[in-house]
Formats: structure tokens, C-alpha cells, sequence
């Protein structure tokens, strides 16, 4: 309940990431389709705060211009040095000068953090009217975290002590600092004018803030959170790899719930930003990303990845690579169908096998099932298109369009050299090289015509084993004809 309205959210992204070992910053790396501090970000929007503020410093221009993009109500701060975590904080209140009333910390390599948690942190630290309240966690293997270190009757926080300044008593505490906070403003502030760089990294400590509230007699407690793996950070690609592979597994079971069949959640990836009907199936092998949606009813995969892809009711997509492409109601798409951007399937129709479409519109019911590559064009309602149909779309200087009317029948291994057009209702003659228009009801026939030589194999290949064949065949010709 409640979790409206903190006067501000502060994310920390400007840490450098050494780990990760990359040219781009750790926050930008990809979580299930979207940047680790887009999932910051989305996450704190659920505490409705007035001023979202990103604390940036290492490879702070990619971060801002990223922002910019994805979630433009940000604020960003510049950490110029990363002169540790109180240090940051200081930075990112620049902008929450005036705020006044809650403050929520939290940091933009926790991709795995939900807004719901956030809401109950904050729930908790209302309920216990308290300056400052930290999300925590309870770990087998505490090693590296801050430690929880409580008043003697167990109930305050009396410090947060980080690892490498821990009594080896406190290193004993499973209870761990996830990092995660919410601060009465004015508490914060003072606490941070406090700090010193009085510890082992010689830093300022945003959790020297604990210590600071207690001895002016402030409340700080604890939010324990059951959920382990929300409070994990990404500090390399093997720990990027175990999140990413987790938070698939959570969006799988979410929409397994939502009444999505899924035959194996193990190699079915799928984008945050995908929606899924009830009734629709994803066989092994199935990776849909970006804007993609799928409607009820729709059968994809085995092995096939969709990219910003509309899949209409009862459709069938199989072995499959599409991106920016729109498939329509009942229709049928593979096995080894390619769909570049463009390609748009009418209700009903079918895109078959080692077929590649690029900006095209294939109407209602139309078929283009095999061996075919079908490029900047318009094939009408109920059109069949041969077996290895080339669109000819390109000269070397100018790509051009092709049109294929209602009802019309392009005959197998035809080439289509466009710009051209075939009318409504007509035909076209199968091995045809075609390059003028064709009116409605004609038949294009644009190949040469037949010619056989008679006894060519008798001058030209004698004593081989065809000619030895034509003339049994004749012979056998001779004694089954009267
Ligand atoms: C911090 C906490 C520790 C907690 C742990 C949880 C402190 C002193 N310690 O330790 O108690 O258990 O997180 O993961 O706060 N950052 C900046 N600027 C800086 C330093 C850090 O923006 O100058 C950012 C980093 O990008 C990162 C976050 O702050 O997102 C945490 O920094 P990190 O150095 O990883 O802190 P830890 O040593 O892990
Ligand atoms: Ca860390």
C-alpha cells in the first residue's frame, strides 16, 4: 500500500566498472532487452518520486544521451571523481537542493530490483517512523558486503561496516547491506556533511550516514528482503550472464501465469517489452525482443527470433527470422522464413520455405512458400507466387518496386525485373524473365520457346550409357506400340 510520492529518488551509475571489461558503460549493458539503468529507472518510478535524479561520472556522456532516450523525466548529476558512495550521494542531491521529506538511494547495476520491493521498503520506514531504513538481505556467504551491525537490543542499526574494516566478529554477520535506502532529507544531509575518509578504501561512505543518524539519536531500521538475487549487482559479464539468465526465467514464469504456453523456459528468451496473449505457444528455441507482440491463439518456433515483430491471432511461425515485420491473422510463416523490415503478411497468407521478403506487402490469403526472394513489393489478395520467384529488385543504382495483382499466378523460377506490374487476375508463364506490365486476364509468357533436335544423342554422344538409354527406350517404344 501507500509508496506515493518521495520528494526524491537518487540512482547511483557512476562507478566505472572495471570488471566488465568493456568499452561501453557497466549501467548501459542489456538485461532482458533493456539497459541495467533503464531497470533502475523504471523501478524507482514506482516510488512516484518529484525529482529522479542519475548520478553519472564514467563514460557519463553515453549514460546521458541514453537517458535522454529512454526515460527523458531523469534528472542526471555529474560525480566528477569517484570519491565513493557518500561522495556520489552529495553529487546527486545538487538537484534536490529544496526537497524535502524522503530521499531514496538505490544503485543502477541492481537489474534484477523491482519497483514493488521499493514500495515496501518505503512502506516499512513510514510504518516505523524512521530517519533512515535499508533494504537488506540474509546471506549464506556475506563476503565483500557491508555487514548489519545492530544495538545490543537488537533492534536499531547501530553502523554499516564494510568488509575490508570488519572486526572478524562482524565479518560473522550473515545480514547484509543490499545498498538500497530511504533517508529523511534532512538526516541525509547532515550526515553526509559529517563523513570523513576515515576507512580502509580512504572514501566517503554513504553508510557512515547510519552511524551519524544514531548518534543524534535518530530511528534506523531494517527491510530484509527474502528475494536474494533483486539485491544482486552486475560487476562482471559472468554475473551479467546468471541475472540476465534469472530475469528471463522470472519473465517466463510471469507470463506462464498470464496463460502463455511454454514448452521449454530454458531456451525461450524473451525482451521485457514483449506482450503475450493467453493461448499462445513458444516452442524451444523461441527468442522474441523489442516491441514484439504476440496474439492469442499464435503457435512460434521451434528456433526462431522475432525482433519488433506483430504476430496475428492463430498464426504459425516457424524456424524463423524476422524483425519489423507484421503477420497477419491465421497466417503461416517458415520453416527458414527470413522477414526484413517491411514485410507485412495478410490474414491467411503464407510466407513458406528458404523464402527472404524485404518491404513487402503480401495480401490476404496470398502465398510465397518456397525458395523465393520477394523484395519491394505488392502482392494482392490470393496471388500465388511460384516456387524460386526472384523479385529483381535491384539495378546496381536504384531499387524499384514490383506488383503482383489480386488472384494472379506467377509461374515457378520466374524472375520479376522490376519496376513492373502484373495486373489483377493474370498469369505468368513459369521460367519467365519479365520486364513488361501484364493486363488483366493475360497470360505473360517471356522465355524461348521449346525446340528439340531430334537424334542429337545418336550424332553427339554415341556409345554413352544415354545413348544406350534412347535406344532402348525406342526400341521399347517399337514393341509396345502396335
Ligand atoms: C556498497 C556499500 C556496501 C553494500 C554494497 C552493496 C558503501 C560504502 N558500501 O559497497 O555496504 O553492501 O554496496 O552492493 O556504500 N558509485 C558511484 N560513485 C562512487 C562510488 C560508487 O556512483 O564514487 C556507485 C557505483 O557505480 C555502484 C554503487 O555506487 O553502482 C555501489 O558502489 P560500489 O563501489 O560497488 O560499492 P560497494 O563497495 O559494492
Ligand atoms: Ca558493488
Amino acid at each position: 500500500m501507500g509508496g506515493q510520492g518521495v520528494a526524491g529518488v537518487v540512482v547511483l551509475a557512476a562507478g566505472e566498472g572495471k570488471r566488465m571489461k568493456s568499452r561501453t558503460s557497466k549501467v548501459l549493458h542489456q538485461v532482458a532487452g533493456r539497459s541495467m539503468i533503464s531497470h533502475a529507472v523504471h523501478a524507482a518510478d514506482a516510488l512516484m518520486p518529484e525529482r529522479l535524479v542519475v548520478v553519472v561520472g564514467h563514460e557519463r556522456e553515453q549514460v546521458e544521451s541514453h537517458l535522454a532516450e529512454v526515460a527523458p523525466h531523469v534528472v542526471t548529476a555529474v560525480q566528477e571523481n569517484q570519491n565513493g558512495t557518500g561522495d556520489a550521494v552529495r553529487c546527486g542531491l545538487a538537484p534536490l537542493r529544496d526537497a524535502e521529506g524522503e530521499i531514496v538511494v538505490t544503485m543502477g547495476d541492481v537489474p534484477l530490483l523491482t519497483g514493488e520491493t521499493l514500495v515496501r521498503l518505503l512502506d516499512v520506514h513510514r510504518a516505523n517512523g524512521d530517519a533512515v531504513t535499508i533494504l537488506t538481505s540474509v546471506l549464506d556467504d556475506p563476503f565483500g558486503y557491508g555487514r548489519i551491525v545492530r544495538e545490543d537490543d537488537g533492534d536499531q542499526v547501530a553502523a554499516i561496516v564494510e568488509q575490508r574494516d570488519c572486526t572478524p566478529e562482524q565479518a560473522e554477520i550473515c545480514e547484509i547491506n543490499a545498498g538500497i535506502y530511504v533517508f529523511e532529507a534532512g538526516v541525509l544531509r547532515a550526515g553526509l556533511e559529517s563523513l570523513t575518509s576515515n576507512n580502509d578504501q580512504g572514501e566517503l561512505y554513504l553508510t557512515d550516514v547510519v552511524k551519524y543518524a544514531r548518534s543524534v539519536g535518530k530511528s534506523v531500521h531494517t527491510c530484509v528482503l527474502d528475494d536474494q538475487a533483486q539485491t544482486e549487482g552486475v560487476n562482471d559479464r559472468v554475473q551479467l550472464a546468471r541475472l540476465n539468465k534469472e530475469y528471463n526465467r522470472r519473465l517466463v514464469e510471469k507470463w506462464q501465469r498470464e496463460g502463455v504456453t511454454v514448452i521449454d523456459p530454458d531456451t525461450t528468451w524473451l525482451h521485457a517489452s514483449v506482450d503475450l496473449a493467453p493461448d499462445v505457444t513458444l516452442l524451444p528455441g523461441t527468442s522474441l525482443e523489442g516491441a514484439t507482440s504476440v496474439s492469442s491463439g499464435a503457435v512460434i518456433g521451434p528456433d526462431t527470433t522475432l525482433i519488433d515483430v506483430e504476430v496475428g491471432e492463430n498464426a504459425h511461425v516457424v524456424r524463423t527470422h524476422g524483425s519489423l515485420a507484421v503477420i497477419g491473422t491465421g497466417a503461416s510463416v517458415g520453416p527458414f522464413a527470413y522477414l526484413r523490415p517491411g514485410t507485412v503478411l495478410g490474414a491467411g497468407g503464407k510466407i513458406g520455405t528458404f523464402v527472404e521478403t524485404k518491404n513487402a506487402q503480401i495480401g490476404a490469403g496470398a502465398k510465397v512458400p518456397h525458395l523465393t526472394y520477394c523484395g519491394d513489393a505488392e502482392i494482392g489478395e490470393g496471388a500465388n507466387i511460384g516456387a524460386g520467384t526472384i523479385f529483381a529488385n535491384y539495378d546496381g543504382v536504384l531499387k524499384s518496386k514490383t506488383s503482383i495483382g489480386r488472384h494472379s499466378f506467377v509461374g515457378s523460377n520466374t524472375v520479376l525485373v522490376a519496376p513492373v506490374e502484373v495486373a489483377d487476375g493474370a498469369y505468368v508463364a513459369a521460367g519467365s524473365a519479365l520486364t513488361d506490365t501484364v493486363g488483366p486476364g493475360e497470360l505473360a509468357i517471356a522465355r524461348g520457346r521449346q525446340r528439340n533436335i531430334p537424334g542429337w544423342v545418336e550424332s553427339r554422344r554415341a556409345g554413352t550409357k544415354t545413348h544406350r538409354a534412347a535406344v532402348e527406350a525406342s526400341n521399347n517404344e517399337g514393341t509396345t506400340q502396335p
